[in-house]
């Protein structure tokens, strides 16, 4: 089936080269990731789901509402890609998170690592303020990193392509799609 067929151009803007996690697939691998991180933690445990903004906040919305377990949610912007494919090397955290993180069973919740440099960047300064511990979900991960912490959970090992949809942007466009294509 050729994927003009199965996604209206309408939709997407512009005609991406193939789906690559339908919505379904999605749906199906949130949910097992939702209950691995259930089963991971106690009721007692003070979970603190940090989600990246921007494009963690469609799978993060999916996956605390299948999280069996108090817990509060906020996000931390941080940004390394401007409007290209390719990362700069450089993090900046335009908004820090209200909630603090001392003491509370962290969760850090990323779309997808490709270099690395925003985990690599992020965790030690996390672990500056002493959260009681501090795991990382990624939906996606291309495996090409070299990361000083890997992610406990993980969606998808991601075929190295420039992925959008599901909250994945390419120049703030394509990140409303419910399934997750390449360009
Ligand atoms: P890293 O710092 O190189 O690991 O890149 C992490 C960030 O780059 C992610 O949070 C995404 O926002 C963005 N990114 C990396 N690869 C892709 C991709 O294939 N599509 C869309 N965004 C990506
Ligand atoms: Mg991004």
């Amino acid at each position: 089936m050729s994927i003009s067929s199965e996604v209206n151009t309408r939709q997407t803007g512009r005609e991406l080269s193939r789906i690559v996690y339908s919505a379904e697939d999605i749906r199906t691998r949130v949910k097992e990731m939702a209950d691995e991180i259930t089963a991971a933690y106690e009721p007692e445990d003070e979970i603190l789901v940090l989600g990246l903004l921007k494009g963690s906040f469609i799978f993060l919305a999916d996956l605390v509402r299948q999280i069996q377990h108090p817990l509060q949610v906020d996000f931390l912007v941080a940004s390394s890609y401007g409007n290209s494919t390719k990362s700069s090397g450089e993090v900046n955290l335009l908004y820090d998170p209200e909630a603090s993180v001392t003491g509370r069973s962290v969760i850090l919740v990323e779309d997808i690592i490709d270099s690395g440099t925003t985990m690599n960047r992020l965790i030690p300064m996390l672990e500056g303020r002493g959260p009681g511990s501090l795991e990382i979900c990624a939906l996606l991960h291309k495996r090409v990193a070299t990361l000083d912490r890997e992610p406990r959970w993980v969606g998808f090992d991601a075929p190295l392509e420039f992925l959008v949809g599901y909250g994945l942007d390419y120049g703030e466009d394509f990140r409303h799609l419910p399934f997750i294509g390449s360009l």
